[in-house]
């Protein structure tokens, strides 16, 4: 949506940020071609981050009066049960105001009325014929709000209000119990801490907590451009965006600073070969051994990680360099617990 010069809302601006992330541009103004719908594909990364059958997935987007409006993003997901996915783009309303909005949900509505095989050919003709189970509904969720009680005590104090964060899609829900033990044994210890990392930010929740509750600068990354986004959009909603930087790194790659603390709520080690979401799980531990074998270049002298994962690290850790200790173990399938880790 770079084409558009009134300021934007917030939710506007959100949405350009996921677009960014997805590294989708809008065509210019241009008020010499007609109204008329627009199919974009999306790089094969984006769909990839959909788990997008055959790594394609499209933007499907209206041009009114020269201007090109975001609809959807359309893919298909499955192998014996292929779903038709769809993540609405459109707003309750816009700064060109409620015509804008009516206007654009009528064209949504329209598209919607075509038989599913004609919404196939014009998305992307490809998929015709193709036998669906289904539909699924991958949205931003825009109402959420933190629901983790050492959260929304902080959001009080300091913000007066427990705000919304929205969700996007492909990012971990930030109100999980992972999250929560983490933050129930980390966010108290950071007092003498100018310095902070948080590694896999996800949706950026961690982030604006330690901003929110001490006021000094946070670093966040993220292998998912779309959870930097979230995070960016994180801050924004919590008047916390100079004091956290966030950037797309795969581990350390892109880290170049030592760090008084760094949080990580870690996706699981796991050997299922069907467990291929990077959210929730970390094939052969490769992720977690190559965070820890690195994490002596990155912690400055007394800097310590704060790491969520499995009970015992020893398959992970290096031979010598590291210290830790479990300060919690908290129930759930799995059994897992919050780690202290720090140089010998
Ligand atoms: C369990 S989620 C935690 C998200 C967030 N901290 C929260 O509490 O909601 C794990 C995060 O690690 C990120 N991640 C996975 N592999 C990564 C990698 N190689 N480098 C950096 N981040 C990674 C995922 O994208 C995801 O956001």
């Amino acid at each position: 949506m770079h084409n558009n010069p009134l300021p934007l809302s917030m939710r506007e601006r959100d949405l350009q940020l996921f677009l960014d992330s997805l590294g989708v541009s809008l065509p210019c103004v241009d008020t010499a071609i007609l109204d008329d719908y627009i199919v974009i594909h999306l790089e094969v990364f984006a769909a990839a981050l959909f788990e997008a059958n055959d790594n394609k997935a499209v933007l499907l987007a209206y041009r009114i009066q020269g201007r090109v409006f975001p609809l959807l993003i359309v893919f298909l997901r499955g192998s014996e049960e292929i779903h038709f996915c769809h993540s609405t783009l459109l707003l309750a309303s816009y700064v060109q105001g409620n015509r804008m909005a009516n206007l654009l949900r009528k064209v949504t509505d329209t598209f919607f009325s075509n038989d599913m095989n004609k919404m196939l050919e014009i998305l992307e003709p490809s998929w015709m014929n193709t036998p669906l189970f289904g539909q699924l509904d991958c949205r931003i969720f825009w109402d959420t709000k933190p629901e983790i009680k050492i959260v929304t005590d902080l959001f009080l104090a300091r913000l007066g209000k427990v705000c919304r964060i929205p969700l996007f899609p492909s990012v971990f829900y930030y109100n999980n119990v992972y999250d929560q033990n983490l933050l129930e044994a980390a966010l108290s210890e950071l007092d003498e801490c100018r310095d902070v990392l948080v590694l896999g930010t996800g949706a950026g929740l961690e982030a604006v907590c330690v901003a929110l509750k001490y006021g000094i600068h946070v670093d966040a990354i993220d292998i998912n451009p779309v959870a930097i986004a979230n995070t960016i959009a994180a801050c924004r909603r919590t008047g916390t965006e100079h004091l956290v930087h966030a950037w797309v790194s795969d581990g350390w790659t892109e880290v170049t600073k030592t760090y008084d603390a760094i949080l990580f709520e870690a996706p699981l080690a796991t050997n299922t070969v069907d467990a291929q979401d990077p959210n929730r799980y970390d094939f052969g531990g490769k992720l977690l051994r190559k965070v820890l074998h690195g994490l002596s270049s990155h912690l400055k002298a007394g800097g310590r990680m704060y790491l969520m994962s499995r009970p015992d690290l020893t398959p992970f850790l290096p031979a010598h360099g590291l210290q830790w200790e479990v300060l919690r173990y908290f129930e759930t399938e799995d059994g897992l617990a919050i780690h202290k880790i720090w140089l010998e």
